[in-house]
């Protein structure tokens, strides 16, 4: 499975605010078109953003090749802006635009830059995959035998290039034999969980069971959870997560019941730089996401609603974290910067 990749001189994605029920092939040959499938969510998750901004910055010079140089460069340097700018949480997306950005040279024509950029952004989405598979194999060893895992929002094949970070550990295990069996929260407002989480491990025959997000409590205190198994969108030098806005909930409740919470996530998505948890910037969108379901009106049109996409998980709660480097556990600034590269 192949979320985005570059085809044609195209962007061409999964649309994934079509599934479970079709899957179609997107495709955009300008950036307007890729920020839009961005910010509809039709490519998302964190490593997926990586790679969709990398391939951003391609597209940009293929759309200007015909200007003159310094027009040229100049437009795709205001591209690469925008692109980081699309969505703020997940740092992978601004992590992938300024991989490309440093490679602009000014002096360099056109069609050079568009066959570097091109060629790196493939390695960018390829390394994705590699990292994903050793995330899994790292994190399995956090995996037994007999294990049930409930997850949150989907961080599997759909939110990166391929293979996945949370599922990623899950196929992992899976494929080793073990033998394991998946809760998958709902997640809303836009059901991430009920409908890519659970798409993917139908398709691959893992065992799985949806629940709604109310129901985790009781399903931990009924000793029915061994693990929690998240992905992430931003972690701070000192092991603090944001992810899908109900993680931390689920971490609070999993500390409760003495269950560790793992996060997975490639090194990219650690943001050394940041120190605080309150500086991560937490997107906001549209109330209309809560008021509906699937497209669906669920409340009165007059009601207030509230819809932050993420969450921020202290490091306090959250048992290890799992990279293509290695594992930080207990995760804290020691332990995550020996995962440096
Ligand atoms: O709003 P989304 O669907 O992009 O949110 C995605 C998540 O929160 C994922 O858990 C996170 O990006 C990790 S994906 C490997």
């Amino acid at each position: 499975l192949r979320t985005i990749f570059f085809e044609d001189e195209k962007v061409k994605m999964i649309d994934q605010t079509l599934l479970p029920l079709t899957y179609r092939l997107h495709a955009c040959a300008t950036v307007d078109c890729l920020i839009e499938a961005i910010q509809m969510l039709r490519v998302r998750g964190a490593p997926a953003l990586g790679a969709a901004g990398a391939y951003g910055v391609a597209l940009s010079a293929i759309e200007h090749r015909k200007e003159p140089q310094e027009l040229f460069y100049r437009h795709v340097v205001e591209d690469c802006a925008r692109l980081a700018r699309a969505r703020p949480t997940a740092i992978n997306l601004s992590w992938g635009v300024n991989e490309q950005r440093a490679l602009l040279d000014h002096q360099e024509g056109p069609e050079e830059t568009i066959e570097r950029l091109v060629e790196h952004a493939k390695r960018i989405a390829e390394t994705d995959v590699q990292n994903n598979k050793s995330i899994g194999r790292h994190g399995a060893r956090l995996i037994e035998d007999g294990d049930s895992i409930l997850t949150h929002c989907n961080a599997g094949a759909l939110a990166c290039v391929g293979y996945g970070t949370a599922l990623g550990i899950v196929r992992w295990a899976h494929g080793e034999g073990k033998r394991i069996h998946v809760y998958v929260d709902e997640t809303r407002p836009l059901c991430q969980g009920a409908r890519l989480t659970a798409w993917e491990l139908v398709r691959e025959g893992i065992p799985a069971t949806l629940v709604t997000d109310n129901m985790a409590g009781s399903l931990m205190r009924a000793g029915r959870v061994d693990k929690v198994v998240v992905g992430a969108d931003r972690i701070t030098a000192h092991g603090d997560v944001a992810n899908k806005i109900g993680t931390y909930s689920l971490a609070v409740l999993a500390h409760h019941h003495g269950i560790p919470l793992i996060v997975a996530a490639p090194v990219s998505t650690i943001d050394f730089s940041c120190t605080a948890l309150e500086d991560i910037p937490i997107e906001e969108r549209d109330a209309d996401e809560v008021r509906y379901c699937c497209g669906v009106q669920v409340a009165p049109s007059g009601v207030a609603a509230y819809n932050p996409a993420f969450d921020v998980t202290p490091a306090s709660l959250v048992d290890s974290i799992v990279t293509e480097n290695g594992i930080a556990r207990p995760p804290d600034k020691r332990s995550l910067g020996a995962l440096k590269p």
